[in-house]
């Protein structure tokens, strides 16, 4: 980690702060406008205390080190690319043909030795400090707050490690932990996650199960935590494929589990699986909390710590966010795996507004009749592809993927009822908007045809349009249209929702000569002309089986919260807003420097 910060000032992305900050939301907000920055800087605050615990820390707090496509590039020590392409070449082996390419075929083959994770029985340097039973107190550690209705502090970057009942499996998975008391951690493992799966082995052999969570040590180890790695699958044999150096690990010092040697903070311990206790709210990824839910609960036997440690965390909310150069990593490594199952795939895309699993958006080589609803299905059907909820594909001759204009012109040219599915899965464990816990509706359209010939539709103002809805509705506040020269006008709608939204579409195809997309969102915390933030409300609030409405060429979609009148039963959750009087607090300490105009346009 210290060679990191050095490596990060050495190219001036890190940003010292030795001003006193509090563990309570503080940092977390400073962290949490930075990264929002085009010019963004690693965080490391060297002065950190806690008024609830009235303490002063003597470990310092690091965050945003993920805070650039550069800095990302600095932790690879590579382009994310140039690692997809030796993915790409290992699989795509052939048999060599003459001395030379033997020779070379071999070396290339040799060099994978170094993938592997070397265990050592001697004590790593991340045992240096060891506390152990009564001596344990996670209170000692800076384990922040991020948002103001957190049910607690928690550790934010934590490589949780696990092993299969038989031994023979390793897992590391990056997943929030909550901080019960002095020593018991709340295990955020979701029901789909590998973790999990070891878990209900354990509780039907009804024996405890070991976890150690790493803290800090090379960042690479969080990246490979979070990455996608096929059930089974380790994913320090990523970090040795990426460093082209064996991950050297240790045994930690009060349960079988094997962790990185050189990582700063470890916490060691046991999970009864008899016990599950709430966990939550936490202010998450998707800019929503996720409420309480029972979660395991790890007993910690034992703290072991570098003699001078960083303590590592992020904060997660609205985008754009650290993960957003974290899913740039991940989405150029695995293109090469998710080309095995999708062969004609050229490239893909989740945008970090979109929630990464909230849309997709993918270009392919077509080849034959539904092709790309074949690609849709095999997405939805593997590993953590199929918490994608939204899929849109376009053909070979559309515009870059990352050249949003141009694709979204490319894109509403092509659209149509009759290319659009809604299929039902599996969600990620953190949707809001299916009617049901992680299960609920698909979209995918099928952009990859050639341009609709339906009729241009006949444009007029927005001041004009309002004039027309507000005699249909005065529950309609604002309206504004967006892309209206293609063949899907956009109305983005701001209503008050007084009955269910249907019933305002209904209502709305008197005005259908005009405009073939309906947008409805809350009046409340919305604002109309900042796409980019209306995105990523839409992506998250819509399931589609329930809320996108297509009678003819006459579509609408609820992306309103929803509540009885959309006949939904859960409880919604909250957007993670930013303590107003703190933010107003760290502008006048100059430990924030933004203006009402950067706060609006990320809604903080
Ligand atoms: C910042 C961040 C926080 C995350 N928090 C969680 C979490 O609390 N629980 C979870 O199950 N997944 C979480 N994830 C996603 C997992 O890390 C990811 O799905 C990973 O591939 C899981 O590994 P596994 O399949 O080995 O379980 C998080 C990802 C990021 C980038």
């Amino acid at each position: 980690m210290k060679r990191v910060i050095e490596l990060l000032k050495e190219n001036d992305l890190l940003r010292v702060i030795d001003d006193e900050v509090d563990i309570d939301l503080e940092i977390a907000h400073i962290a949490y406008v930075e990264v929002k920055k085009d010019d963004s800087k690693a965080l490391l605050f060297t002065n950190v205390v806690s008024k609830r615990l009235n303490k002063k820390f003597d470990i310092p707090v690091l965050m945003n080190v993920f805070g650039s496509f550069k800095a990302t590039e600095l932790i690879f020590g590579k382009k994310p690319q140039d690692v997809a392409e030796f993915i790409e070449e290992l699989l795509h082996l052939k048999p060599p043909t003459g001395f030379a390419k033997k020779i070379e075929m071999f070396a290339k083959l040799f060099e994978l030795r170094k993938v592997f994770p070397k265990r050592s029985s001697k004590r790593g340097e991340c045992q240096e400090i060891t506390y152990k039973e009564n001596e344990v107190n996670l209170f000692d550690l800076p384990i922040l707050k991020t948002w103001p209705e957190d049910g607690g502090a928690f550790i934010t970057m934590g490589q949780v490690y696990t092993q299969s009942l038989d031994g023979t499996k390793q897992n590391l998975g990056m997943y929030r932990l909550q901080v019960y008391d002095k020593n018991r951690l709340g295990m955020h493992w979701q029901i789909h996650k590998d973790s999990a799966h070891f878990f209900h082995e354990y509780k039907k052999a009804d024996q405890k199960m070991p976890v150690s969570i790493a803290i800090g040590g090379d960042p690479l180890y969080i990246w490979c935590g979070q990455a996608p790695m096929p059930n089974g699958m380790f994913e320090l044999l990523l970090y040795g494929l990426i460093k082209e150096e064996n991950p050297l690990l240790v045994k930690s010092l009060t349960n079988p589990i094997y962790i990185p040697k050189d990582v700063d903070i470890v916490i060691e311990g046991w999970v009864d699986p008899k016990k599950l206790e709430i966990e939550g709210p936490f202010g998450d990824h998707t800019g929503y909390y996720t409420l309480k839910e029972p979660y395991p609960v790890m007993d910690v036997s034992c703290i072991t710590h570098k003699k001078e440690p960083v303590y590592q965390a992020t904060v997660v909310g609205k985008p754009p966010l650290e993960d957003k150069y974290m899913g740039w990593a991940t989405e150029r490594i695995f293109l090469p795996l998710l080309k095995t199952t999708a062969p004609d795939l050229i490239d893909y895309k989740m945008p970090e507004n979109g929630v990464f699993h909230n849309l997709i958006l993918a270009k392919m080589n077509v080849m034959y009749p539904g092709h790309a609803k074949q690609f849709m299905h095999a997405f939805w059907g593997v590993g953590q592809m199929s918490f994608v909820k939204h899929a849109i594909f376009v053909g070979n001759d559309a515009p870059e993927l990352e050249n949003y204009d141009e694709l979204s012109d490319y894109i509403l040219d092509r659209i149509s009822v009759e290319n659009i599915i809604i299929s039902e899965g599996v969600c990620d464990a953190l949707d809001h908007s299916s009617p049901t816990y992680a299960y609920g509706g698909k979209l995918g359209v099928d952009c990859t045809n050639d341009s609709v010939n339906f009729p241009q539709k006949n444009i007029i103002s927005d001041k004009e349009l309002f004039e027309k809805v507000s005699k249909i509705s005065k529950d309609i506040t604002e309206i504004k249209q967006y892309k209206t020269y293609t063949k899907t006008p956009i109305a983005i709608l701001k209503i008050k929702k007084t009955k269910p939204v249907y019933e305002f579409y209904k209502e709305l195809e008197a005005i259908k000569e005009h405009t073939k997309l309906l947008v409805f969102v809350d009046d409340e915390k919305n604002s109309i002309d900042n796409p980019y933030m209306l995105i990523w409300r839409v992506a998250n609030n819509i399931d589609a089986k329930r809320d996108i409405y297509l009678i003819e060429e006459f579509i609408g979609i609820n992306a309103t919260n929803k509540n009885k009148l959309d006949g939904y039963d859960r409880e919604w959750p909250g957007d993670t807003d930013c303590d107003k009087d703190i933010i107003k607090n760290l502008i006048d300490k100059k430990l924030i420097d933004a203006d009402k105009i950067f706060l609006e346009k990320f809604q903080i």
